[in-house]
C-alpha cells in the first residue's frame, strides 16, 4: 500500500468514528442522554489518532510537495492551519466534557456546538484532501519521493513514544468496540 492509499484508508477510519460521534451528539441534541462512556472513548480517539498519527503523516507529504516546488503553497498552508484549528477545537470540547463528568455542570449546548463544528471541519477537510490534496501529491511526487516520505514516517513510527501512542490507541479501539457490541 502506498502512503497515499494509507491516508485514504485512515480517512475511512476517521469518517466511521465521526459518524459514531455524530450519532451520539444527535441523541444528546434530541434531549436523550448520550452513551457517555462511548462519547468519552470517541473523544479520546480524536485526541490521539488525528493529531498524533494521521496529521503528522500528511505534514510530511505537505513538506515533500513544497520541496518539489508545487505552486499551491497557499492551499497547503490552509490545510495545515485546519489541522491546528481542529486540534484546538478538540482541546476545548475535550476539556468541557471532562468538566461535565467531574462536576456535573453541563455546558451541554456549547459542547454540542463545538463537537458539531469539529465534525463539520473534519469532514470538509478530508473531502477537500481527497479531491485535491491526494491527487496533487499523486501527480507531483514521483514514486521515489513518495517512498522517501513513507520512510520518514516509518522512522517516526518505531520510536518509544510512537509505540506508547499505538498502545493507547489499541486500548481506545477495544473500548469502542466493546461498547458498540453492548449496544447491539
Ligand atoms: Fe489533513
Ligand atoms: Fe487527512
Amino acid at each position: 500500500m502506498t502512503i497515499l492509499e494509507t491516508i485514504k484508508k485512515e480517512h475511512d477510519l476517521l469518517n466511521g468514528r465521526l459518524s459514531l460521534l455524530q450519532r451520539e451528539i444527535a441523541t444528546w441534541s434530541g434531549h436523550s442522554e448520550p452513551d457517555y462512556d462511548l462519547l468519552h472513548a470517541l473523544i479520546e480517539f480524536f485526541s490521539v489518532f488525528p493529531d498524533e498519527i494521521h496529521h503528522k503523516k500528511e505534514d510530511h507529504i505537505y513538506t515533500a510537495l513544497i520541496k518539489a516546488n508545487v505552486l499551491e503553497t497557499e492551499y497547503l498552508k490552509r490545510l495545515k492551519s485546519e489541522h491546528e484549528e481542529m486540534g484546538s477545537l478538540k482541546e476545548t470540547f475535550s476539556k468541557n466534557l471532562k468538566n461535565l463528568a467531574a462536576h456535573h455542570v453541563s455546558p451541554k449546548w456549547s459542547l454540542i456546538v463545538d463537537v458539531t463544528t469539529y465534525i463539520d471541519v473534519q469532514e470538509l477537510h478530508m473531502a477537500d484532501e481527497e479531491s485535491q490534496f491526494l491527487p496533487l501529491a499523486k501527480k507531483e511526487l514521483s514514486n521515489t519521493q513518495l517512498l522517501g516520505v513513507a520512510e520518514k514516517i516509518q522512522n517516526e513510527l518505531i520510536t518509544d513514544s510512537a509505540k506508547q501512542i499505538f498502545e493507547t490507541l489499541n486500548r481506545i479501539d477495544k473500548t469502542i468496540d466493546e461498547l458498540l457490541r453492548k449496544k447491539k
